[in-house]
């Protein structure tokens, strides 16, 4: 089965709830939520207060991916708005497996994110505090971006290394209408998708075909 978070960097924030409550009426059960410090990566986007108030306006699962350096220093500030997972970057982070334990204690669900040149073997150490990996298929820091297709061979191995284990293997960046079935085949479970989603002219629709597609 295809799930789709979608990413509301691409929505647009003068009515976010309405782009919420579409998405959540053709049948979304996630969302995906981009924290950008201007450091980690160059743009700025919302912090924990956005996340509150979206967090009233739905009851999808919020994904939050956290593109900050060193995450430790605010990550109770992410648990307390309400994040039902929390994603910080392997590259921004001196002591992932810290953090992510961290994060589970607190009953929120963890996850790391890499980049696309970032070596897949350092995900193995992580896998016990590990509930979700977020495998970037465009470097991080804009939405719109172009799929890199050698990330699709980081797909197939990370879900070959993943074996049994409970853990949701997620694909963000450049996933649209043109790319979302590669990238499902290569086993994984969730597409994030933003403005190959929420630029539709007809966005529940869009929804729907990317999920036929
Ligand atoms: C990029 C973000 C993505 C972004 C994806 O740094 O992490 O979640 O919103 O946007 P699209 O789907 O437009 O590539
Ligand atoms: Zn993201």
């Amino acid at each position: 089965m295809r799930i789709i978070s979608p990413s509301l960097l691409a929505a647009d924030f003068r009515h976010i709830e309405k782009n919420i409550n579409e998405v959540e009426a053709a049948g979304a059960k996630r969302l995906h939520l981009d924290v950008m410090d201007g450091h980690f990566v160059p743009e700025l986007t919302f912090g924990p207060m956005i996340i509150q108030a979206i967090r009233k306006c739905t009851q999808c699962h919020l994904e939050v991916h956290l593109m900050i350096q060193d995450p430790h220093k605010t990550i109770d500030q992410y648990i307390n708005a309400g994040s039902d997972t929390i994603i910080i970057h392997f590259e921004a982070s001196s002591n992932p497996l810290d953090e992510l334990s961290y994060i589970q204690k607190n009953n929120v669900c963890s996850g790391i994110a890499i980049n696309p040149d970032t070596d897949e073997k350092h995900l193995k150490p992580l896998f016990k505090y590990l509930d979700y990996i977020l495998i970037m298929s465009v470097y991080p820091g804009y939405g719109g971006q172009k799929f890199i297709s050698s990330t699709l061979d980081k797909m197939k191995n990370i879900v070959e290394m993943k074996e049994s284990r409970n853990i949701i293997i997620a694909v963000d960046g450049g996933v649209n209408l043109e790319t979302i079935s590669m990238v499902y085949e290569t086993g994984i479970d969730v597409t994030i998708v933003g403005s190959g989603l929420f630029k539709a002219e007809n966005i529940p629709q869009r929804y729907k075909d990317l999920l036929d597609a």
